[in-house]
């Protein structure tokens, strides 16, 4: 099978093309055009079907798991395939790493070192329990997160563009470095006993809750990924399409309830922000996916990610 290469502008990528067995697949055109470029890995290759001129549409995007034969249409000698370079790729899990550690690491220097005497403070500072308690809650928190990470989570996309390394730490590092700074500050005021046990107490049960979502998201998929998206049931998924982040949202309210900082309630809004609109992104999908037509079961009536407002 002759395979023509071309870019977006229709320049051609790969001279005089590539010949490939009939019975080749996506995955081993991507490593053809590896072979001939070098720079350009697997993960770093985007290959669409070519649209007409001028059409509107969404191209079809290959998927390495297929015969190329399935994206010929019945010209099965020869196939053009358009080319789009994503630009260096980390996997999630490297992702994920550096997104988290930064906290986790940030976190405790203001904590054990002296930051604030460096930065002028001359009296000196009295520890109290909540500011300990957080320094724990914050660490598991992270360090819960990058476990999940390596052995629970069953990511569906291998890679992701660099530059989403750096914007994704500049959000955890500078937020972790923003509320550990009044948290731990020597004219931080604690609250009561009682609401910082109702405050980490209450958090503490949310992110046992959010792992056992993870274990429930983990089971839906095999380990190697493969199995789509699925619907997810069982606790609280039965009620919310996004009990993950349901529960990501109230440990971090149970954080705030026990410290009480601008810095830490300015973090929630941002993340609620943000996960709102995932959750109503990934309850579109589902139900997009699950339409009870053709077969497939139709996606049950739930709340988007907080109940009963959302
Ligand atoms: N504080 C913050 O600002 C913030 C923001 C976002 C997330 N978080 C935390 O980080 C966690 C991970 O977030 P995330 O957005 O990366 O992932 P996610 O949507 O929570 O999903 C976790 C894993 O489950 C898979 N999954 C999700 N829905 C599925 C379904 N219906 N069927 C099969 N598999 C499914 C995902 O697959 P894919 O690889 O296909 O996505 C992913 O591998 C969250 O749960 C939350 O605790 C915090």
């Amino acid at each position: 099978m002759k395979v023509t290469v071309v870019s977006r502008s229709g320049r051609e990528v790969i001279k005089g093309g590539l010949e490939l067995n009939d019975s080749a697949t996506v995955a081993e055109l991507q490593e053809a055009i590896h072979k001939r470029t070098k720079k350009f890995y697997p993960s770093r290759q985007r290959l669409t079907l070519p649209l007409p001129p001028g059409s509107k549409e969404r191209p079809t995007v290959l998927s390495y798991k297929k015969s190329l034969k399935e994206y010929c249409d019945g010209n099965s000698g020869n196939l053009t395939v358009v080319f789009k370079d994503l630009g260096p790729q980390v996997s999630y899990r490297t992702l994920f790493f550096f997104e988290y550690v930064g906290p986790l690491l940030l976190y405790p220097v203001f904590y054990y070192f002296p930051v604030y005497q460096f930065l002028g403070y001359k009296g000196e500072r009295v520890i109290h329990p909540v500011q300990t308690y957080a320094l724990y809650y914050w660490c598991f928190h992270y360090f819960k997160r990058i476990m999940e990470t390596f052995f629970v989570h069953r990511f569906s996309h291998a890679t992701s563009p660099v530059s989403n390394v750096f914007r994704n730490c500049a959000y955890y590092w500078t937020f972790g470095a923003y509320i550990a700074y009044y948290v731990n500050h020597p004219l931080y005021t604690p609250v009561s006993d009682l609401q910082m046990k109702i405050g980490f107490g209450f958090g503490v049960l949310c992110q046992i809750s959010n792992f056992y979502c993870h274990i429930l998201l983990k089971n839906l998929r095999s380990p190697d990924g493969t199995g789509g998206y699925q619907i997810p049931s069982g606790f609280l998924f039965n009620i919310v399409t996004c009990a993950n982040y349901t529960t990501e949202i109230y440990q971090w309210l149970g954080f705030n309830i026990a410290t009480q900082t601008v810095a830490g309630y300015i973090f929630l809004a941002v993340a609620f922000f943000i996960m709102t609109n995932w959750a109503l992104a990934k309850h579109r999908r589902l139900k997009k996916l699950f339409d009870g037509k053709d077969g497939k079961p139709k996606y049950p009536r739930r709340w988007i990610i907080l109940p009963p407002f959302l």
